[in-house]
C-alpha cells in the first residue's frame, strides 16, 4: 500500500469538507490551516495506510492488544486506536490550540446571520394553520408558569424538545427516500442538521444552567409523548407537522428575545460565553452570554423559515423532494 502525499491528503479533505454548512472562501482556507496543522493529518479515508513505517513500528511497541481494538499507551491521554481504519483525529485551531470538540468540527462551524427579519409571522388562515398556531399557544402558558422568568433554564429545557422535530421528520424522509427509491431533494440531510443545530444550543445552554433532578425527569416525560406525538403527526400530515415547528420556533425567538430584555435589565448576568459556543459559532474570545443569546435567536428564526417553508410546499400540492433543500441555512 502506498503512502498518501499530504498534498493528496488535504485535496481529499477539501473535497469531502466543502459542502455541509456553505464554507466561503475564507473558511475554506481556514480548513486547509486546521488540517496541515492537525497532528494526526490522517482524514477518515486515511487510516492506518497513512502511517509511516517507523510510526507503525512505535505503535507497535505501545499497542497492548484489548479484544477487537486496541489501547495505545505513552502519553497522559490515552487513545483508543482502531484496527478497522478509524483513527481519531487531532486539530489544532488557527492559534495554534488543540481543537477540544469531538462532537463537532471547525467545518461544521459557521458565523450566524443575525440580518434575519425576526419579525416574520404566518398569518393562520386555514383550519389546519389555526390548529397548529393555537397548540403551540397552548403550550406557552404551562411554560410561563413553570419557568416563571428564569430564561437560562427555560432555555435549556426547551431545546430538549426543540431538537426532536428535525431529527423525526428527517428519520421519515430517510425511510421515505427508501421505500419509494427516490431522492429526498436534500430535505434529509437539512432537518438533520437542524436537530443538530438544536441540540448544539442544548449542549451551550447546559454550560449555563445545571437541571435539577426534576426537570430531568420532566425532560425523560416531555420527551417520550413529544416524540411519540409528533412521529403520529408527520406521517399524518407532514403539511401539519412542519407547521407546528414553525410556529415553535416562532415562540422560541420570542422566548430569546425576552431573555435578551432580561440580560440588558440586568436580572440575568450576562456571564462569559461558554468556550463550545464561541468554537461553534466562532465568535471573539471574549464574547459574553448575550452575543450566544443573539446567534441562537438567529437560528430560531432560520428554522421557522424553513418549517414554514416546508409545510408550504405541502400546501401547494407538491413534494419536498421536488425543492431544493435549504441545506447550510442559518
Ligand atoms: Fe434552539
Ligand atoms: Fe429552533
Amino acid at each position: 500500500m502506498m503512502r498518501r502525499g499530504s498534498t493528496t491528503v488535504i485535496r481529499s479533505i477539501l473535497t469531502t469538507t466543502t459542502s455541509p454548512r456553505g464554507f466561503s472562501t475564507g473558511a475554506d482556507k481556514a480548513v486547509v490551516t486546521w488540517w496541515m496543522r492537525s497532528s494526526g493529518g490522517a482524514a477518515r479515508n486515511a487510516s492506518t495506510v497513512a502511517l509511516g513505517a517507523d510510526k507503525e513500528e512505535q505503535r507497535k511497541e505501545e499497542t497492548v492488544v484489548n479484544g477487537g481494538g486496541e489501547e495505545r499507551k505513552g502519553n497522559d491521554n490515552k487513545e483508543i486506536t482502531s484496527y478497522w481504519g478509524v483513527p481519531p483525529s487531532r486539530l489544532t485551531k488557527e492559534d495554534g490550540t488543540e481543537w477540544k470538540w469531538n462532537c463537532f468540527r471547525p467545518w461544521e462551524t459557521y458565523q450566524a446571520d443575525l440580518s434575519i427579519d425576526l419579525k416574520k409571522h404566518h398569518k393562520p388562515t386555514t383550519w389546519l394553520d389555526k390548529f397548529a398556531y393555537y397548540a403551540v399557544k397552548s403550550l406557552r402558558l404551562p411554560t410561563d408558569i413553570f419557568f416563571q422568568r428564569r430564561y437560562g433554564c427555560r432555555a435549556m429545557m426547551l431545546e430538549t424538545v426543540a431538537a426532536v422535530p428535525g431529527m423525526v421528520g428527517g428519520m421519515l424522509l430517510h425511510c421515505k427516500s427508501l421505500r419509494r427509491f427516490e431522492h429526498s431533494g436534500g430535505w434529509i440531510k437539512a432537518l438533520l442538521e437542524e436537530a443538530e443545530n438544536e441540540r448544539m444550543h442544548l449542549m451551550t445552554f447546559m454550560e449555563v444552567a445545571k437541571p435539577k433532578w426534576y426537570e430531568r425527569a420532566l425532560v425523560f416525560t416531555v420527551q417520550g409523548v413529544f416524540f411519540n406525538a409528533y412521529f403520529l403527526a408527520y406521517l399524518a400530515s407532514p403539511k401539519l407537522a412542519h407547521r407546528i415547528t414553525g410556529y415553535l420556533e416562532e415562540e422560541a425567538v420570542h422566548s430569546y428575545t425576552e431573555f435578551l430584555k432580561e440580560l440588558d435589565k440586568g436580572n440575568i448576568e450576562n456571564v462569559k460565553a461558554p468556550a463550545i459556543a464561541i468554537d461553534y459559532w466562532r465568535l471573539p474570545a471574549d464574547a459574553t452570554l448575550r452575543d450566544v443569546v443573539m446567534v441562537v435567536r438567529a437560528d430560531e428564526a432560520h428554522h421557522r423559515d424553513v418549517n414554514h417553508f416546508a409545510s408550504d410546499i405541502h400546501y401547494q400540492g407538491r413534494e419536498l423532494k421536488d425543492n431544493p433543500a435549504p441545506i447550510g441555512y442559518h
